[in-house]
């Protein structure tokens, strides 16, 4: 049987061959050349035409649409889809093998079958009883859930075109192929060429599709980062396996604002919501225990206390060791520097290692200064106790203002914090009734003085 035409593209310099080969004869690039349909131009594009004749209209003009969301009983997955998910919207959920997209996306499948209408799962990974097993346990089996085990991706397709569920999941996009290719499923022409049907098929359909993703070791090639500008939004699922919390963050969203998260804490019946995380973050928090120090960072709009931990202890071969778990390895060795230039520190001849507890990853320069009191406060081996802090630190050990502290000290208030170490340039924001209970600080010294752990 005739095949349709193939050829391969190197993606470095965009030579075209009738077969592969390891390296481009072209330009010399290994692994470049990638097995790509041989379409008329107007095809090869993986985005569907919007409209065909267009012509430009004045943007004033076009009517403004709101987009129709499909809300779920499961706030913390809205949150993060910027309020529900939006049909025909395609989303990519990346995570490491075994974090629970799996389980999370069978949990969302089974509330969507029960209230937005058919829901058809599709995986290559597992097989149909495997799902049902999985299903069981999550108390997961709404009538108007399908599940179809295959990998050719034409044929999935084809059931969804007849099926028209409101959702649509794809387990994983690694698992499937189209005959039209080779390349073996999980290969970059494979994957291009699955996401850009299975697009196709959303949009044109009005179908949400749920496609997941693995994230290989080196987060390249086979991993959906070549993905993610095919798709609407890009979730990840993050966390730490030996930790149960799970934090789906989204990077990317069209239909939404990014950088929300929402928490879940991973049990024996699946994952469940966590709508108050600061409390969880902080539950095994020992107030009195030197190194401890209250951080109230921002996910998204959202406030969370977290519980940043620090342990110092003299060096004892040659270069001193500086360590960091969930903070930027790099903003630890600059907050040690400004440490002891600025505010008399000796870290010169100490061990640091500053640990953010709950496998949370912290991102924002709101947290340095909690860092730096930890450091100083395992330093001093004096206990920093019923206080947040929030502020940046700057190369000159300043103080520098964070945005939203309003919402930050409300945050630390509801979690019992009355008393909360803030930048100085920020307290003018924070009138009446909170302001009475915030000290403000200019310098990093300043902070260290507050809270007695100042060298002296
Ligand atoms: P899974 O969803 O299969 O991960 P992924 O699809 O991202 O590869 O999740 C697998 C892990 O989750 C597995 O180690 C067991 C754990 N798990 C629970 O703790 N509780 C549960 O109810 C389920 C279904 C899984
Ligand atoms: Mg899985």
């Amino acid at each position: 049987m005739p095949k349709t035409h193939t050829k391969y593209v190197c993606q470095q310099c965009g030579g075209q061959y009738p077969q592969g080969y390891g390296r481009c004869p072209g330009c010399g690039e290994w692994n470049s050349l990638v097995e790509t349909l041989d379409r008329p131009p107007a095809m090869r594009t993986g985005f569907p035409r919007i409209a065909s004749a267009a012509s430009p209209v004045p943007l004033a003009q076009v009517e403004s649409v709101s987009y129709r969301r499909l809300r779920l009983p499961l706030e913390e997955f809205n949150r993060v889809l910027g309020g529900g998910v939006v049909p025909g919207s395609v989303v990519l959920l990346g995570g490491d093998p075994g974090i629970g997209k799996s389980t999370l996306l069978l949990q969302v499948s089974n509330l969507a079958a029960q209230h937005c209408g058919p829901v058809l799962y599709a995986t290559g990974e597992e097989s149909a009883e495997q799902v049902k097993l999985r299903a069981e346990r999550l108390s997961a089996i709404a009538p108007d859930l399908y599940i179809l085990a295959d990998t050719d991706v034409d044929a999935i397709a084809q059931h969804a075109a007849s099926l028209r569920p409101a959702l649509l999941v794809i387990d994983s996009i690694q698992t499937m192929q189209t005959d039209d290719l080779d390349s073996p499923s999980g290969s970059v022409g494979q994957l291009r060429e699955a996401t850009s049907r299975l697009t196709r098929l959303a949009k044109n359909d009005g179908i949400a599709t749920f496609v997941v993703g693995h994230v290989t070791k080196e987060g390249n090639l086979a991993g959906p980062k070549v993905l993610e500008h095919m798709v609407d939004t890009v979730l990840y699922l993050e966390g730490d396996r030996y930790h149960a919390y799970r934090l789906l963050r989204s990077v990317k969203n069209r239909f939404g604002s990014t950088n929300e998260v929402g928490v879940f804490d991973m049990q024996d019946s699946g994952l469940a919501e966590v709508s108050n995380p600061s409390a969880v973050f902080l539950s095994e928090r020992e107030d009195r225990a030197a190194g401890s120090v209250v951080a109230v960072t921002l996910e998204g709009s959202r406030p969370l206390l977290v519980e940043m931990q620090a342990l110092v202890t003299p060096t004892h071969f040659g270069l001193p060791r500086r360590t960091a778990n969930g903070i930027d390895m790099n903003r630890l060795i600059l907050l040690t520097a400004v440490l002891s230039k600025r505010a008399g520190l000796p870290l010169g001849t100490q061990d640091v290692y500053v640990n953010v507890v709950g496998g949370m990853r912290l991102n924002e320069p709101a947290a340095d200064l909690a860092a730096c009191l930890a450091i100083a406060s395992s330093q001093a081996d004096t206990p920093v106790s019923d206080v947040a802090v929030i502020g940046e630190v700057g190369l000159g050990g300043e103080v520098r203002s964070v945005n939203h502290i309003r919402q930050r000290v409300v945050e630390a208030r509801k979690l019992g914090f009355e008393r909360c170490i803030v930048p100085e340039r920020n307290l003018r924001e924070l009138r009446g009734e909170t302001a009475g209970s915030m000290t403000g600080v200019g310098s990093v010294a300043e902070a260290l003085e507050a809270v007695g752990c100042a060298r002296h």
